[in-house]
């Protein structure tokens, strides 16, 4: 149908593709524009003509071919052909594209090969909300392009090594022992190195005992590495309860520690390249000619710095996974931090410098979130997960006491919703967290997502026999309800392709709502039960494939849909 129009536009435009067509014909982002709009803009150069009068004459053309074509009517406005299908043929055309197994997948990525660095929490420090942003963005981002066919591997660049690990060993030999690290953990450790901050503004002398630990751990000290060793076994067991929860796992946990031994040969590469320049004893990289400041290698000490640890990861990661794109999610803070090192890489004369992506995201605001903390004013992600989880399960013992595996359901609830949250707005947006706001049933939350999905599974049970997509009578499906529902699910390619191009999770996240909004307002104004058997199989078809598509673009955010809720 789609296609068919396009061919035929194509024909009676010279000099242009039927896949040029195809590729610019929209989806108007309001009905009164048509199911499918072509911008005639596009072909004013080629053409000669101003883009109202290519609309027109089009137009005109269309007319005697619309019948054949299933057009209902189409109409030239502002230099759009508007182009409105009869709305059977329309329905038509949708379902037998969405029924179809590979409906939203593209295969864009094949044999393409992506590294997406995110989540990479700073070792002996608290896995923040911060961090739980870049966790589940990056997660989605994940999702998405292996959606789309390429490779993805999933690289935890874990901040686990630095000048702050002379702090804290300084720390661990003042003011603690192993009794108390074993049984509190990273609690401990943050207050040990919260202690050190204070204590080294009174003694200075502690910051240079600190640099000299940190400078022991670089030259492979046993004492040294050793306890940091320890300290990021229990950081990763801590970090692991929260991967767990959410669902996720990566390809390497390659931190920062696994690049200390390649910074040498990065520095010998930046010298013979005349790239390495001394200031003030240390070692940078001058990028005054692009406006920046310095890019910092090693310290007048001798030490690599987070800097060089990021070059001489990207340069190993190229040589590893011959990724075509590098993805970073973190803060927007890390904005100069990645422009800096992009650049490094353009002049030392890698043309893929370009190929390098840095993924910013807003700040995440818990004022209105009441959380109670385990100590001090510090916020575990971890904590939020676990009391959004508890909230869910209070929630559903008053809306369905009687509901089976309270538990399993409750913590796909809670987790979707936190996860749900932080990725419906623009990602670049800061996030304001409030309980009422994450769980909701009702509004542009998880839990309103994943409660169409248990509606129409619900139906589906009840329905004595399975979906079939063979013999649907498209014409039960035309009234709007049914039509504006299959509109919503048509969107679900684009939506993918969006999503992928803008590293914008968002656009599945409201995809997802606009689909949830359409189906209940589907299911309130039309009978799909009570219905005449062949109306309510039609209804039944629709209502199965609206289930399928939020399974699966709920998979794309990260979170799981219970059966029942
Ligand atoms: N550990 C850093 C932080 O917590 C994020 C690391 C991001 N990845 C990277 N390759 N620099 O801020």
């Amino acid at each position: 149908m789609k296609e068919e129009i396009c061919k035929w536009i194509a024909k009676n435009l010279v000099n242009v593709s039927e896949q040029e067509v195809i590729t610019i014909m929209e989806v108007p982002p309001e009905d009164n524009m048509g199911d499918f709009a072509l911008p005639c803009f596009t072909f004013a150069k080629v053409l000669h003509k101003n883009p109202a009068r290519i609309a027109q004459e089009l137009n005109t053309s269309l007319k005697e071919v619309q019948e054949e074509l299933g057009i209902e009517k189409s109409e030239a406005v502002n230099g759009y052909l508007n182009i409105f299908m009869k709305r059977d043929k329309y329905v038509e055309y949708w379902i037998n594209k969405i029924k179809s197994p590979d409906f939203g997948l593209i295969k864009a990525g094949t044999g393409k090969n992506i590294c997406m660095d995110y989540s990479s929490p700073n070792i002996a420090k608290n896995f923040h909300v911060g961090h739980l942003r870049t966790t589940v963005i990056g997660n989605s981002l994940y999702r998405i392009y292996e959606k789309l066919g390429f490779h993805v591997v999933r690289i935890n660049h874990l901040g686990d090594w630095g000048t702050q690990f002379g702090k804290l060993i300084v720390a661990y030999k003042k003011w603690s022992d192993e009794e108390t690290v074993k049984e509190k953990g990273i609690e401990e450790l943050l207050r040990i190195y919260v202690k050190f901050n204070t204590e080294a503004e009174k003694d200075p002398e502690l910051l240079c005992q600190a640099r000299n630990w940190f400078v022991k751990m670089e030259q492979n000290d046993e004492e040294a590495i050793g306890i940091w060793n320890w300290f990021k076994e229990i950081s990763l067991k801590e970090y692991s309860r929260v991967y767990d929860l959410l669902g996720i796992t990566f390809d390497s946990y390659a931190g920062e520690s696994f690049y200390r031994d390649k910074v040498p040969a990065l520095v010998e590469e930046l010298k013979s390249k005349g790239l390495l320049k001394k200031s003030q004893g240390a070692d940078i990289v001058d990028l005054s000619e692009y406006n920046m400041p310095p890019c910092l290698i090693t310290k007048s000490d001798g030490s690599s710095i987070y800097h060089s640890r990021d070059i001489a990861a990207v340069l190993y990661r190229k040589e590893t996974y011959h990724f075509d794109r590098c993805i970073y999610v973190t803060g927007l803070e890390q904005s100069l931090h990645f422009k800096q090192v992009f650049k490094a890489i353009e002049v030392m004369g890698y043309n893929w410098a370009d190929t390098l992506i840095h993924v910013p995201y807003g700040l995440v605001s818990l004022e209105g979130a009441k959380l109670s903390t385990r100590s001090g004013n510090i916020i575990y992600a971890e904590d939020i997960l676990n009391e959004s989880i508890e909230r869910a399960f209070h929630a559903i013992q008053d809306k369905n006491p009687d509901l089976k595996e309270k538990e399993q359901v409750a913590e796909k609830i809670g987790i979707g919703a936190v996860i749900f949250h932080d990725l419906f707005n623009q990602r670049i947006k800061n996030v304001d967290f409030s309980w009422e706001a994450v769980l909701s049933f009702d509004g542009t939350t998880g839990p309103y997502v994943q409660y169409t999905y248990a509606r129409a599974k619900s139906i589906l049970r009840k329905n004595s026999k399975e979906a079939d997509y063979e013999n649907i009578d498209f014409h039960a499906l035309a009234e709007d309800r049914g039509y504006e529902l299959v509109k919503a699910l048509s969107g679900y390619e684009e939506a993918v392709k969006k999503a992928a191009e803008r590293y914008e999770p968002s656009v599945i996240a409201r995809f997802l709502v606009t689909v949830a909004v359409a189906f209940n307002k589907f299911y309130h104004e039309c009978p799909i039960l009570q219905a005449e058997e062949s109306t309510k199989q039609a209804r039944i078809a629709l209502t199965d494939l609206t289930q399928r598509v939020i399974l699966d673009a709920c998979g794309l955010l990260g979170m799981a849909c219970p059966e029942e809720m």
